[in-house]
């Protein structure tokens, strides 16, 4: 086994799957409700957001198509580069637009994908996070949709990753 991975037994479990659960089942019809008689555009941010983004998907009752971009500001760290690459060929033009991300951390890549898609005049542009990190110094982003607010620490789990590790864990542990 590798010095980065630890059994993930020992990890501080900060949110179960079952509460997990229930909130992406709520934000479901949170969002259903809002976009009702509206067929809506689904952008999942990769890789973090794949997990959320597939059970979000399901809890939906309206028409809806799903896309994802790849964006990422980590690297192998646990601090945010604050450098956001961006890979997608989306056309969002007219379109009512979801942004699906794992966490609002800095805001720096939420904040680089909505000026990125607004150019594009889509109907409407908003944003759902599972997690919003307590930090002090955050870009300043309307997130319409938030699963959790969290403090900070590094969380990994249910999509999110250490150098690209435990992604597959159903709850979010901390590993700080
Ligand atoms: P920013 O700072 O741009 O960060 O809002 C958003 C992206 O950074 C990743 N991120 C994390 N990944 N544990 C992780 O595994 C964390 O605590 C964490 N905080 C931010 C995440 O990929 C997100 O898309
Ligand atoms: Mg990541």
């Amino acid at each position: 086994m590798n010095d980065i991975y630890r059994d993930p037994g020992t990890l501080e479990v900060l949110l179960s799957a079952e509460q997990i659960q229930a909130r992406v089942a709520e934000l479901g019809t949170e969002i259903s409700e809002h976009y009702q008689g509206q067929e809506l555009y689904v952008v999942g941010i990769l890789k973090g957001a794949f997990v959320f983004a597939a059970d979000l998907l399901r809890q939906l009752r309206i028409p809806c198509q799903v896309h994802f971009i790849e964006a990422s500001s980590y690297g192998q760290g646990k601090e945010s580069s604050g450098v956001v690459t961006m890979r997608h060929k989306l056309e969002v033009q007219g379109k009512h637009v979801l942004l699906v991300e794992d966490i609002y951390d800095t805001g720096n890549t939420l904040l680089q994908v909505m000026n990125d898609l607004q150019q594009q005049q889509p109907a409407s542009l908003e944003a759902c996070a599972l997690l919003n990190k307590d930090i002090p110094e955050k870009q300043n982003i309307s997130l319409k949709f938030q699963g959790f607010e969290i403090p900070p620490r590094f969380v990994v789990g249910y999509g999110l990753d250490y150098a690209e590790y435990y992604r597959e864990l159903p709850c979010i542990a901390c590993l700080d």
